[in-house]
């Protein structure tokens, strides 16, 4: 019997060496050539939990896993991956249970033993968890313009999703946000190129860290690849027109990025651009992706999108051809979500000749290559060991400093801020006492709407102005619903029984198609009330919280102060009130250039005949643009060379003196202007930037270097060039010009 023992478990470690010892690529070869058509397609069939649930999970009814249809889809259908829950966030302990349940029936009672892996939205935090920490949304974290702090919530992001035992997540969002209509601008890292490279790159550091298989690291998602962020006439899933040249000089580039920072998986635009469906796009999706950006992880439908190319676009005239032209194009993971529909459809197309057996082969490759990565054959079971992490204070500080340095001061007039907190203040408005609006969509729920379930000890702006102004200087009355205005009479007394106004307006939690609108004008019942407010002649200050630029033109020369929050995450309320009496200097800065009028919708890098003749580009507040509580002072912007060849790297430095009597963080962009060129060239566009901060007095100096590919554009023919001739560098107002030979 002993020696039993020890030949097996001889064997046994022998075969964990051999394992070990392998490369991913041979371990991932070996079995695929184990694998039947059936087991293959089903690793490329993705299923939300609601399929295989028995309760749903609501407010007030507990989820229940139905394990029969569990055991059905992954025993009998061979399922690789389930996602998602039903609108409802579970306590890490259930969380536990489920995927401990799911990993179970995969690995002990398939022929092959292949972990599941689970998919989800952990778009700001781990969402779906119930107590994780609820970070700024990414619009927020983009307008701190400090990537470690990107970095950092990638980190955190990727401790307390993966503590839930999910080592999927469907973010970062690449998609570059340039439609303000759009209602999921604030899923992006707003309007520009560069940031939201850093921005996401960044995240992806933090997230996957160097080995994605550590029980503290998750896969990242690539999202909507691409061109999804910019529907024609603003609302959600609806067509984008681009040109190749538009798509390459804009919305490719953070896609790049992130493939280069190594994200594992990418998700298809749910939309189409030109008229071609996202998930139909042989050219985005093998052409460019795989051909030329060389992405090697594997691609992830959206919801139900393959099926739509039938039910929708009508590009495909059953589910079945829609199935074979998604495939053919490259998705590799389709996320059906409720029925085995893909599963029937694609053995059918293979058996028959449609769909050839190399390209199922490729696609499981991909995705058992993510699984072998992500540690899933060693343990696909959650980690213990991280469940002391888990929304520890450590996290909940760093989340209130990431929300601090996101709000952004854009008036402030006669220094009205920071206040007084002796005086009498009138807290109103629809957002001054709700968590749900500081924290939009994917919050507990996926509208995040329901105030009821949100954590009642986080502060919302009205409890934190009082934590710090004390109860008794503080009224309230919420005055105006998003829509309508409430109790005007009552809340009109309590505004002249104060000395200062504290007016919180902005937008309820919404999320994808649920939150399109009409008109980008805050609704007029918030203007009105604004007004009746303004016209008590109290100083009113606007907080304004929301996650696209909601015009408030009407408003904005008779208030005294305004700060914008673009969805600060569940610190969002101390933040706000730590900036607005002066505990936080504030640091954030516009990251979507704010129109002034409905129809005059620009980007801060727009074209010179955008501001030529009688156009004018003009406004509310361009990108770049935030106050600080202390003053800040730019000089002797120099450069090493005046003239570069192409392999050079020109260094370009300036000093930077905090000329106040407070310490504060600032913000130092670097643009590049390329005068002339053989399409025309944007009027500058950020290279470069840093975040530091200086004591009063002091002055550092930051110094960026410049190389080819910061002078690079699309030209003609629609391949990256760069230009000798002339350019200007601009930082803080002051200009220097260099030119490349
Ligand atoms: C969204 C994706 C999301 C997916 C899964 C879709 O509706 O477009 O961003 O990852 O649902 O929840």
């Amino acid at each position: 019997m002993k020696k039993l023992f020890i030949l097996l478990f001889t064997l046994f470690i022998q075969i964990s060496i051999n394992a070990q010892s392998k490369s991913i690529e041979e371990r991932v070869k070996e079995l695929i050539s184990k694998m039947t058509l059936e087991e293959k397609v089903g690793q490329m069939t993705q299923i939300t939990l609601q399929a295989v649930s028995r309760t749903q999970g609501t407010r007030n009814q507990k989820h229940e896993l139905d394990e029969k249809k569990l055991e059905e889809a992954i025993v009998k259908y061979n399922v690789g991956s389930i996602l998602n829950v039903y609108d409802v966030a579970h306590s890490i302990e259930y969380w536990h249970e489920v995927i401990t349940k799911i990993q179970d029936i995969a690995t002990k009672k398939t022929r092959l033993g292949i972990p599941v892996i689970y998919g989800i939205d952990a778009i700001h935090g781990a969402t779906y968890t119930k107590g994780s920490t609820l970070f700024p949304q990414a619009l927020a974290v983009a307008s701190t313009f400090n990537k470690d702090i990107a970095e950092r919530i990638g980190e955190i992001t990727a401790i307390e999703t993966r503590a839930s035992g999910i080592p999927w997540n469907f973010y970062p969002v690449m998609d570059l946000g340039r439609q303000p209509l759009w209602p999921r601008l604030w899923e992006t890292f707003g309007e520009d190129v560069y940031l939201a490279q850093q921005m996401g790159m960044a995240y992806i550091k933090g997230a996957q860290g160097n080995d994605v298989s550590q029980p503290d690291k998750l896969a990242t998602c690539l999202k909507h690849y691409v061109g999804y962020s910019f529907p024609f006439n603003g609302f959600d899933r609806t067509p984008a027109y681009m040109s190749e040249r538009t798509l390459r000089e804009y919305f490719l580039p953070p896609f790049e990025a992130g493939i280069k920072a190594g994200a594992k998986t990418i998700m298809v635009n749910s939309s189409e651009i030109d008229g071609i469906p996202g998930h139909a796009n042989y050219r985005l999706l093998k052409e460019i992706l795989r051909d030329e950006l060389k992405f090697d992880g594997f691609v992830v439908s959206d919801w139900e999108d393959i099926n739509r190319l039938y039910t929708r676009d009508r590009i495909a005239s059953s589910l079945k051809e829609a199935v074979k032209i998604a495939v053919m194009a490259g998705v590799d993971m389709s996320m059906v979500p409720y029925d085995f529909s893909f599963y029937h459809n694609l053995i059918e197309l293979v058996k028959e000749g449609s769909v050839p057996m190399w390209r199922i082969d490729e696609a499981v490759s991909r995705i058992l290559k993510v699984k072998f990565e992500l540690g899933l054959f060693e343990n696909p079971y959650p980690p213990k060991d991280y469940l002391n992490k888990f929304a520890s204070q450590e996290h909940t500080r760093f989340n209130l400093d990431a929300a601090s340095e996101s709000i952004i001061l854009v008036k402030n007039e006669n220094n009205i801020l920071p206040l007084n907190k002796n005086m009498k203040i009138f807290v109103t408005g629809p957002t001054a006492n709700k968590l749900s609006p500081l924290n939009g969509g994917w919050t507990i729920t996926w509208q995040g709407n329901d105030e009821e379930l949100y954590p009642q000890e986080k502060n919302t702006i009205l409890e934190a102005v009082k934590s710090k102004a004390g109860t008794n200087n503080v009224l309230f009355e919420e005055g105006c619903s998003f829509d309508k205005e409430l109790n005007t009479n009552k809340a009109l007394q309590k505004a002249k029984q104060s000395d200062l106004i504290l007016l919180c307006l902005g937008e309820p939690a919404y999320c994808e198609t649920p939150g399109n609108i009409n008109d980008l004008t805050l609704p007029e019942a918030q203007l009105n009330y604004a007004m009746k407010l303004i016209n008590t002649g109290k100083p009113v200050i606007l907080v304004i919280v929301e996650g696209r630029p909601r015009l408030i033109t009407k408003i904005y020369d008779k208030v005294k102060g305004i700060l914008i929050a673009f969805l600060p995450g569940m610190e969002g309320g101390n933040a706000i009130a730590d900036v607005l009496f002066g505990n936080v200097n504030p640091s954030g800065k516009i990251l979507i250039t704010y129109p002034k009028y409905p129809n005059a919708i620009f980007h801060y890098d727009y074209k010179p005949i955008e501001s030529y003749d009688v156009n004018r580009y003009d406004p509310l507040f361009p990108f770049g643009f935030g106050l600080s509580y202390t003053k800040f002072s730019y000089s002797n912007l120099r450069l090493n060379k005046t003239e570069i060849t192409e392999d050079d790297e020109l260094l370009v430095s300036i000093d930077v003196k905090n000329e106040g009597n407070r310490t504060g963080k600032e913000v130092i962009l670097m643009y590049i202007t390329d005068l002339y060129g053989q399409v025309s060239r944007p009027n500058k566009q950020l290279k470069g930037f840093e975040k530091i901060e200086l004591n009063p007095g002091e002055v550092k100096t930051v110094t960026f270097k410049v190389n080819k590919e910061h002078l690079s554009f699309i030209g003609l023919n629609n391949k990256r060039v760069v230009e000798p001739g002339e350019f200007i560098i601009t930082i803080g107002g002051l200009q220097q010009k260099f030119s490349l030979k």
